[in-house]
């Protein structure tokens, strides 16, 4: 079985020809980071423009890759949601054309699903397995028990981790994404020089949020820490100039540091409840899965391993081509979806909100 995979949700437009012998056959990828990165994020009507333009050179590069023709597909998948809408509809619109122009199934993919299926295209995986998934948009703690299946045990409240790290580079004047920026400095800096404070962990802990995070507080911590360094009200046109190299490397070390400390605390929460614990026990968990664009990150990795070997958990992430947005991930969701005899109809309409917990 060989499924063609769009993905078009973000600023990566993307193809690939991933068949169900775990085999990625083409991987077309066009960065759009050239066209956002003056404004610092990621502008909505920029991107979906920019995938028109590109999304069918990149169907034809994909398939010349893979020396096959349209008529050898066995289906079409897709990133139907959760993502910057237009960027959606563009994706959609040439996936559903194609499935109805050569009769084969149309898939319309979760795009967290598919970070969170990566690690069984790239890896032995089997289910169930415990999911951080931190990406640009979402950063949550999900039970992945099958296709379909997820159950979500907490969330952030604010901000996302990648969009914390984004800011954070952008209030440091480095550039977009922000998030192998930092990781970058850090390695010259001093983790230890700043204590920023950990919302929803320091101070009196809110039982029910427990397993959620919050980094909407850390990124205003960095900012005021900025704020005193340079003596000055934060801005975005003069404060990192005046910031010298010592103190960036030192403020993205201590960032990223209690960065990782929050992800570590909630997930030892989730081993300490008994509610949880019970869960894992009953489906004897093995596998912590790290998916999504700051999987990338190789501190917050190590540092996540060292937490799960001392839980009896092997961490896996996919490598990180495939942590961070890819068509092949897309792909592989839809051989997992049409291999279990699942596809969508062709009015599956775009979301722009699409949770894990609804599938
Ligand atoms: O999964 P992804 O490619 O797109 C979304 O679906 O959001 O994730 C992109 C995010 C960006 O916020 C980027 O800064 C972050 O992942 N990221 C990283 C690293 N590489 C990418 N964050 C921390 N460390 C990295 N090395
Ligand atoms: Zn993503």
């Amino acid at each position: 079985m060989k499924i063609l995979g769009i993905e078009t949700s973000c600023d990566e437009t993307a193809v690939a020809i991933v068949d169900d012998q775990k085999k990625i056959l083409s991987h077309a990828l066009n960065s759009q980071i050239d066209l956002h990165q003056k404004y610092g994020g990621v502008v909505p009507e920029i991107a979906a423009r920019g995938h028109a333009e590109i999304l069918d050179k990149l169907i034809l590069e994909s398939l010349k890759q893979a020396n096959l023709s349209l008529k050898d597909i066995d289906g079409f998948a897709v990133t139907a949601g959760p993502g910057l809408i237009g960027g959606v509809i563009v994706g959609l619109m040439a996936a559903k054309t194609l499935a109805s122009v050569y009769k084969k199934p149309f898939i319309a993919v979760n795009h967290l699903e598919a970070h969170a299926l990566t690690a069984r295209l790239t890896g032995d995986v089997e289910f169930p397995y415990l999911l951080l998934l931190v990406s640009g948009g979402h950063c949550q703690i999900l039970l992945a028990k099958g296709v379909g299946n997820y159950e979500k045990i907490g969330e952030t409240m604010d901000d996302a981790l990648g969009e914390a790290f984004d800011k954070v580079a952008q209030m440091l004047g480095l550039p977009y994404p922000g998030g192998p920026a930092i990781e970058k400095i850090a390695l010259a800096g001093d983790e230890n020089r700043f204590k920023f404070s950990r919302p929803l962990i320091d101070g009196i802990a809110k039982k029910e949020h427990l397993f959620d995070f919050s980094f909407s507080g850390l990124k205003t911590a960095v900012r005021r820490q900025i704020e005193k360094l340079t003596d000055q009200e934060f801005s975005h046109f003069t404060s990192a100039q005046k910031i010298n190299q010592k103190d960036k490397n030192d403020l993205a070390a201590s960032f990223q540091r209690t960065a990782t400390e929050i992800l570590l605390n909630r997930l030892e929460n989730v081993m300490n409840s008994e509610n949880e614990i019970r869960k894992i026990a009953d489906l004897n968990l093995k596998k912590l899965i790290i998916a999504g664009g700051v999987a990338a990150n190789r501190y917050i990795y190590s540092h996540l391993q060292n937490w799960a070997l001392k839980h009896g958990l092997e961490v896996v992430t996919p490598p990180i081509a495939l942590c961070t947005d890819n068509a092949a991930m897309i792909a592989w969701a839809g051989v997992e979806k049409l291999r279990l005899g699942i596809s969508d109809d062709l009015n599956f309409k775009p979301r722009a909100r699409w949770d894990l917990n609804t599938l």
